[in-house]
């Protein structure tokens, strides 16, 4: 007979989009959802930026049934998800000016502020610290559920610790199925990446992950705003503040190289690595753009979209990787991205997925 592992469970899918949202099934879905995550269990959902693993963020249990379902560290602090401004004041010790101001500008959105928690935040949730990642999303899906759900629903990304994080359903099924209740399948996330998060409890507002709101953004809204100089290249040996920048995150199984410089330049390097690796006996993949896709031979080419249109890369980056982890290539070669503005999110991931190894060509 067959081994079963008892602890895996059925997990149900249900898919809601702009056609079905105010339709009854739909809706009973969300409730079904919201009553999952009141009860303590766990359910995954659609955001703006990447597919959140939901848990009741009051529920100590809840935190710890996350943290074992992606197989994180529990030291790497959760995301406390929000869906209306008054439900803040209650997390957090006060409201700083500067979070009422970028709360302003930028929520529902792809913003997570740092701020000092009040008492009703389990140590669970925050990995032992004292202060909480607050961010209120804009997607419909995430809005509803976070509302079913009481209110505080604690989300990292719904993946595998050390996987690329999940920009489809399909993404999350092939990370969670069996270990979560429910998964909530809101089609493609349009941003692809995960939130900015600032940190407010410094003296100067601080960056300590890159994403879709830039430094530009923030210092239009709050004047001075510092980037964490361990996510800068020149400063990767000091420690993140943001502890789970210091895990290795979203690392293909390839081992991946980015290529920087002149186009032309890049593309001819590239080749040459191709046909090295060949000589080898080995597959390479190659991360092109639209321009430069037909350039690379007998390479596995994926394009990342038009170079000028870094939201493009941003959407596409994650598929791609879990795409080569499926598709026995043994090396991936990757063309750079402009670093201005949302392009520096998109670069630092990149990086990231290739261990900081980058060659430049002229
Ligand atoms: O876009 C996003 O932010 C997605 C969606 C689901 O909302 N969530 C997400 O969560 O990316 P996660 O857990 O994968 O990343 C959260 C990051 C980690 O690097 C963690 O260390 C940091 O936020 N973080 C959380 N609380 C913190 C705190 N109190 N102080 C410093 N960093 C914190
Ligand atoms: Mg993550």
């Amino acid at each position: 007979m067959k081994h079963l592992e008892s602890r895996e469970m059925e997990t149900e899918l249900f898919k809601i989009t702009d056609e079905n949202r105010n339709r009854p099934d739909a809706l009973a879905a969300l409730k079904k959802a919201g009553r999952i995550l009141r009860d303590g269990g766990l359910v995954a959902f659609p955001t703006e930026t990447v597919y959140g693993l939901g848990g009741d963020a009051l529920n100590p249990e809840s935190s710890r049934k996350i943290y074992a379902a992606k197989g994180r560290p529990s030291d790497n602090p959760l995301i406390v998800h929000i869906c209306r401004w008054e439900d803040l004041a209650p997390i957090v010790r006060e409201i700083p000016e500067t979070a009422r101001k970028l709360g302003a500008a930028f929520w529902p959105g792809p913003l997570t502020m740092i701020l000092e928690k009040s008492d009703k935040v389990p140590k669970e949730t925050t990995g032992g610290l004292s202060t909480v990642a607050v961010r209120m999303p804009s997607d419909r899906t995430a809005l509803s559920l976070i509302r079913e759900a009481g209110g505080y629903v604690a989300a990292p990304s719904a993946n595998a610790s050390g996987r690329p994080s999940p920009t489809l359903a399909k993404h999350v099924k092939e990370d969670l199925s069996g270990k979560i209740e429910m998964i909530l399948d809101g089609g493609q996330a349009c941003i692809g990446l995960e939130s900015t998060i600032v940190d407010l409890t410094e003296a100067v507002p601080t960056i300590l992950r890159p994403g879709y709101i830039t430094k530009e953004m923030l210092s239009g809204i709050l004047g001075e705003v510092e980037t964490d100089r361990a996510i800068l290249p020149e400063g990767s040996d000091a420690p993140p503040k943001a502890p789970g920048m210091k895990y290795r995150h979203y690392a293909p199984k390839a081992e991946l190289t980015i290529i920087a410089g002149d186009e032309a330049a890049v593309v001819k390097r590239i080749n040459e690595l191709v046909q090295k690796a060949e000589g080898k006996g080995l597959r390479s993949g190659v991360i092109a753009t639209d321009a430069t896709a037909g350039s690379y031979g007998t390479a596995l080419v994926k394009s990342a979209g038009d170079r000028a249109k870094e939201e493009e890369a941003a959407r596409e980056l994650y598929r791609i990787l879990r795409e080569f982890d499926g598709e026995n290539v043994d090396v991936i070669y990757s063309e750079a991205f402009e670093e201005n503005g949302f392009g520096q999110a998109v670069m630092n991931r990149l990086l990231k997925a290739a261990g900081h190894r980058m060659e430049y060509v002229r």
